[in-house]
Parts: C-alpha cells; structure tokens; sequence
C-alpha cells in the first residue's frame, strides 16, 4: 500500500513505496498481455485526466489503465476547457470534487501545480508531468521496463544524455533510481546541465563516452525547444553531432545495455534511427509499462484511501 492520498513526485515517495508500485506494476503488466482487459479492480471510480500542456503517451495510458480497470474515465484538455474564461486551477479542481471523483491527473507547465491542487481537492491527485519539476510514472515505468531486463535496479548504471536542465524525466528518473541503489551519470552540454543536479546524487561525465562506459541503460532526453528562450546550443544538427547518441558509442556500454527514451523522440538528434528501432531498443516496452505503472498507482491509491479517507 501506499501511504499517501497523491503522488506528486519521487522527492517524497520511499525506496518501499517505490518498490510496492513496481512490483504491483509487474502483475498489471501480465495482466494486460491479455486479449481480454475487462478488469473490475476499479469499478465504481472515476478517473478525471486534466492536461494543460500537450501528451500522447501520458494522457492516453492514463486513460487506458482506468479504462482497463473498470473506472469510469473522463478527459478534459485545458484548451477546449472553462479554464479559457479564466477559472483557476482550484477552482477547476474543487469543481471536479464536487462531481464526486475519486483521481485527478494532471498535467501542468507549472512545476508545484499538481501539490497546490491536491491540497484543495479530495479526490487523489497523480502528477502527469509539471513544468522542469517532476514526472514521477514517468521514472516509475522507465524502472520497471530496467527491472524487467536486469531483475534489478540496484547496482545499475544508468547514462542519461540529453536536454537535463528542462526535463523532469530526467529528475524524477534520478531521484527514483539512487533510492534503489542505482548509479546515475548525466552527459549533455553545459548549459543543458541545471545548476546543483549533483547534490541530488548525479555524476556529470565530461563527454559522450565516459557517460557512457559501462553502463546497463543509456537514456536519451528530448531536447525541449518549447521551454527554451534560445542560445544554449548552436543548432540541432550541432548538437547530434556533439552530443548525440550514435551507433558507434554503444561499443562502451555493458554489452547487454538497453537504449531507452520517454518519448517523444527527436529522430537522429537525440539517438540515431538505428538505435531506437534496433534490437537494443526498449522505447515501446516503456510506452507498455506506462499503461502497467498507471494502472498499479490507480489500485494503490485506491487502497490507500479506503483505508484511510
Ligand atoms: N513521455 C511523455 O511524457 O510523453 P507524452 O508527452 O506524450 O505524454
């Protein structure tokens, strides 16, 4: 079980709470390897997904882990929603409780949206991503696609490349990993790099290949040109050439190493085509475990809070 109404972020979730979700994750996705996913798990609950930036893999997972379940599931895009006349974040969610819902999940370009949102509302609210802040199913399903591969996260070395400075995927994956014992590395340009990301227990590689050496998964991270203002690199194919993760690297990686990316992808800019349909490639096991991860946060929290609500 999980002790806590919400889950906002790795920060406050526990290496056992971590590992309850995961292995609950594990039964979920047995689960929906079957033809038929008509569970009752959740019948009777009503998921609302509120998104005020745009998702496909989030969005849609959460919707289908309620769906497959048996909760009742209802989308709201904050752009067709009367958050366009000006209602607040609070006021959206005390309307939403008023409806008697049982899960809120949100998504918001505001890192802390989803934590000012769970103290105002009753319902369970599940972080979709906020802002540079934190994407926790993100990192969750992205360890259990690692703990699938390896049996475990502990000892891992994990080789995160990329856009570090705007990604809360990468955050989120960072303070998940290190609670079980994983060893993170991060590559990317300097001014890709957020300032104190070391103090949360990341190495920073000095290039490509020492990130790289070694290591059981090498993560790429979408360069985020939406939450730039310009200038921290030269340009696109710069950076690919630079910074990018091509074919030719993996010969310093473990030998059963996994390539991995949340998605979307930049094709040829963060990894080569060939790495994210190759053999190597985990990116549609993660888009799976997504499904899996959401439908085991649902179930937690929903004993969560018979128990204690
Ligand atoms: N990885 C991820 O969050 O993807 P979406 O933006 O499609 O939800």
């Amino acid at each position: 079980m999980l002790n806590k109404k919400d889950l906002l972020g790795l920060y406050d979730t526990s290496a056992e709470e971590i590992l309850k979700i995961l292995e609950t994750a594990e039964e979920m996705k047995k689960k929906i390897a079957n033809p038929t996913k008509d569970f009752s798990d959740l019948r009777g609950k009503t998921l609302v997904t509120l998104f005020y930036e745009n998702s496909t893999r989030t969005r849609c997972s959460f919707e289908l882990a309620g769906k497959y379940l048996g909760a009742n599931v209802v989308n709201i895009s904050a752009a067709t929603s009367s958050v366009q006349k000006g209602e607040t974040l609070i006021d959206t969610g005390k309307t939403l409780d008023a409806m008697k819902i049982d899960y809120i999940a949100i998504r918001h370009p505001m890192g802390g949206a989803p934590r000012l949102l769970a103290k105002s509302v009753k319902a369970s609210v599940i972080n979709g991503g906020d802002g540079m802040n934190e994407h926790p199913t993100q990192a969750l399903l992205d360890m259990l696609s690692m703990k699938e591969k390896f049996g475990k996260i502990q000892g891992l070395k994990v080789a995160i490349l990329g856009d570090i400075k705007h990604s809360r995927v990468a955050k989120s994956n960072l303070l998940g990993l290190k609670k079980l014992g994983a060893e993170v590395v991060m590559y990317a340009p300097k001014t890709l790099i957020p300032k104190d990301i070391e103090k949360l227990g990341a190495k920073i590689a000095n290039s490509r290949e020492e990130a790289i050496d070694g290591a059981n998964v090498v993560m790429g991270l979408r360069i985020q040109l939406e939450r730039q203002s310009g200038g921290l690199f030269p340009s696109l194919s710069e950076y690919s050439k630079f910074f990018g993760v091509k074919d030719e690297l993996l010969k310093y990686a473990a030998k059963d190493a996994i390539i991995m990316h949340p998605g979307p992808v930049n094709r040829g800019v963060e990894l080569t085509p060939s790495l994210i349909d190759g053999a190597s490639s985990k990116i549609e096991d993660q888009v799976t475990s997504g499904v899996a991860v959401r439908m085991a946060t649902l179930k937690l929290l929903a004993e969560y809070r018979e128990n204690n609500l």
